[in-house]
């Protein structure tokens, strides 16, 4: 019997295509890089054209085997204007990561209609339209991987991130459920990563110091995560032979929430 199985025949990931939203900085880019590091040409979105630009050349200075595009997840046809794009340059896109998103520490009683509506659009609606447009591109083509980068908070209801935040959250790992029964079928997995608090430069920019030694102390493990592991998760689920894990949710959160 082969190392794979009987029967299992684990394709080289190398030249399919990914694109990962929110990639400009923190764990988005991480999991670009990651991806990229596998071999697979990666598109790198994010609100701002030339920050994602920058980060995809971080990456490749040559500009062979990754992009940067401007792709504001709240506005569903710019996820089928950059497919576009993305097919007329390499062909095909095989795996989307759902990753863009932004929190805003407010106290509940406080949250504005305004501020509730925004945090859903970026966390919420732009993972429906992400797996909506390429969920319909992929179930087509018999062939897809969409990993959603949903959150701790959206299982406890969150600590220092807001109700809007924990709520929309909670929302990707149901529409992860809900896109995963419907594109099974047709070769699609869809699967959320379920971070706690990550070694990432958003925590360090806004917990002081001190508030983020009592946050650690309270983890089970004693320490924030690791943003590489959890790229590495996203890398596993994007696999060819990962196709076998659909509607999971995969917690990385220090033993904070165990299930
Ligand atoms: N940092 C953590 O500890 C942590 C924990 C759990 C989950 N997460 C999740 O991981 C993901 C990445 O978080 P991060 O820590 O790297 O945050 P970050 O703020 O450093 O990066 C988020 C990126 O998303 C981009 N973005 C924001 N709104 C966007 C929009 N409308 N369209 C496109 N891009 C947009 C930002 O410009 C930024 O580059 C988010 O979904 C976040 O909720 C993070």
């Amino acid at each position: 019997m082969s190392p794979q199985g009987v029967g299992e025949t684990w394709e080289d990931d190398t030249h399919r295509v990914a694109l990962v939203t929110g990639a400009a900085r923190g764990l988005g880019a991480c999991i670009a890089g990651r991806l990229y590091d596998k071999g697979y040409r990666v598109a790198l979105t994010d609100l701002d054209a030339e920050s994602a630009a920058g980060a995809a050349a971080e990456l490749d200075p040559s500009g062979e085997h990754t992009v940067g595009l401007a792709l504001d997840v709240r506005d569903k046809d710019a996820f089928a204007r950059v497919r576009d794009r993305l097919v007329g340059r390499w062909g095909a896109v095989h795996v989307l990561v759902n990753n863009a998103g932004h929190s805003k520490v407010e106290p509940l009683m406080h949250i504005t209609a305004e501020s509730f509506g925004s945090v859903v659009a970026t966390n919420l609606n732009g993972t429906f339209f992400g797996c909506q447009v390429f969920g319909a591109y992929f179930a087509e083509r018999g062939y897809g991987r969409i990993v959603n980068i949903g959150s701790l908070a959206g299982q406890n209801g969150g600590t220092a991130t807001g109700a809007h935040y924990a709520a929309a959250k909670g929302g990707v790992a149901t529409l992860t459920k809900v896109f995963a029964r419907e594109l099974g079928p047709h070769g699609v997995t869809v699967n959320a990563i379920a971070p706690g608090p990550q070694d990432l430069p958003v925590v360090r920019e806004t917990v002081d110091p001190e508030t983020l030694a009592r946050t650690e102390a309270m983890i089970p493990v004693g320490r924030l995560g690791r943003p590489g592991f959890v790229a590495d998760m996203a890398v596993l689920l994007a696999a060819e032979h990962a196709d076998t894990v659909t509607g999971a949710c995969w917690d990385v959160n220090g033993g904070l929430f165990m299930r």
